[in-house]
């Protein structure tokens, strides 16, 4: 089977910054408690006018451009989002049809924090067996949409943003090395958006208990987080025949920085193989490792010939891992 990787990246983050002082106007928090604990200072904030959808075609075309292909060239457009424009019609159908990626296989992923690295997993079989030759992938949300802002364990911590990567054939070698992917639906009531499904549909009662947000234990997320990140970036590596001491670049999901360091630790790379923008981002939940990914490109940091480590957790439970040869000259 021939070797697949990504041969483009964009994103794309809305206009409007939330600070850490301007949340201490909404509720009773404070811009020393949310960096000591989060790490997080400000977020961007999607317009009333724009959706997911919108987020999402900015930072595909970026892709596309990055790639030097056009949308009339993908064969298949995946969509990794908890926050879709609505519940159907699919997110990637939206994007297809902005883009003219017209003979674009499309369908949305939802795997919460997880969903883009679940959908680059999909999207690079599809290549790697020779059925398709480009695929666009993106992680896109709007958790303000879903956010909660009297509540202050979770109104601190999320923003909104779009990354975006285009996949194709590589050189052999090269590109996606292995996928590490996983699920414990037992652990679902620990982060969830309860309104709104056929379990509970939205009524007067939903909208009261404000079941169309984000409800999150977050202690528990937190063990679970530093626990899957080493352990899906250990058998990632495991799997592509390399260890901890190859890594390059770990660009990890941007949930919270002491989470991010503790699993650092636990890893035992330096910091300054860690890709982080959660400072400047929040948790953009699937959006966060494109966009990080994204930028550390733009930066210049990642060379062709690199490991790069892309480690997602998130709302399910889900994990995943990808190792990934970088293709792309810097
Ligand atoms: N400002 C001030 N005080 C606060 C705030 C706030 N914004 N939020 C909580 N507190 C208070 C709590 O009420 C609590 O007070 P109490 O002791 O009087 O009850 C105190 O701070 C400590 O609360 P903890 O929950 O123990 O704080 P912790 O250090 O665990 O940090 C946090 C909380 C930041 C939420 C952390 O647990 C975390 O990051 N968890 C993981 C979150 C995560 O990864 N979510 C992923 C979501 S991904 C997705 O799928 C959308």
């Amino acid at each position: 089977m021939r070797s697949v990787g990504i041969i483009g990246t964009g994103s794309y983050l809305p206009d409007r910054v939330l600070t850490n002082a301007d949340l201490e106007k909404m509720v009773d928090t404070s811009d020393e408690w949310i960096v000591s604990r989060t790490g997080i200072r400000e977020r961007r904030i999607a317009s009333e006018d724009q959706a997911s959808s919108d987020l999402a075609v900015e930072a595909a075309q970026r892709a596309l451009d990055a790639a030097g292909i056009t949308a009339e060239q993908l064969d298949l457009i995946v969509v990794g989002t908890v926050t879709p424009d609505m519940t159907f019609p699919a997110t990637a159908c939206l994007v297809q049809d902005r883009l003219g990626a017209k003979k674009a296989a499309t369908f949305d992923v939802s795997a919460a924090c997880t969903g883009f690295i679940y959908g680059v997993s999909v999207a690079a079989q599809f290549i790697k067996t020779g059925v398709y030759e480009h695929a666009l992938v993106i992680g896109v949300d709007c958790l303000s949409r879903i956010t909660n802002y009297t509540d202050r364990n979770t109104c601190v911590l999320f923003g909104d943003g779009a990354g975006a990567t285009v996949l194709g054939p590589v050189e052999d070698g090269e590109g996606f090395l292995s996928f590490e992917l996983g699920g414990d639906g037992a652990g679902g009531h620990l982060l969830k958006q309860e309104g709104g499904g056929s379990r509970t549909p939205a009524s007067e009662e939903t909208v009261a208990n404000n079941m169309h947000t984000i409800s999150m234990n977050g202690r528990e997320v937190f063990k679970f987080a530093v626990r899957v990140i080493g352990a899906s970036s250990e058998a990632a590596l495991g799997k592509a025949g390399l260890g901890k001491e190859d890594i390059d670049h770990l660009i990890p999901h941007q949930a919270n920085m002491r989470i991010i360091d503790a699993a650092v630790d636990r890893l035992g790379i330096s910091k300054e193989r860690v890709v982080v923008n959660l400072d400047r981002c929040g948790n953009m939940s699937s959006a966060s490792v494109p966009v990080a990914l994204d930028q550390a490109v733009q930066e210049g940091r990642i060379h062709r010939g690199d490991t790069v480590v892309l480690v997602g957790f998130g709302g399910g439970m889900t994990w995943g891992a990808t190792v990934v040869k970088w293709s792309l000259p810097s």
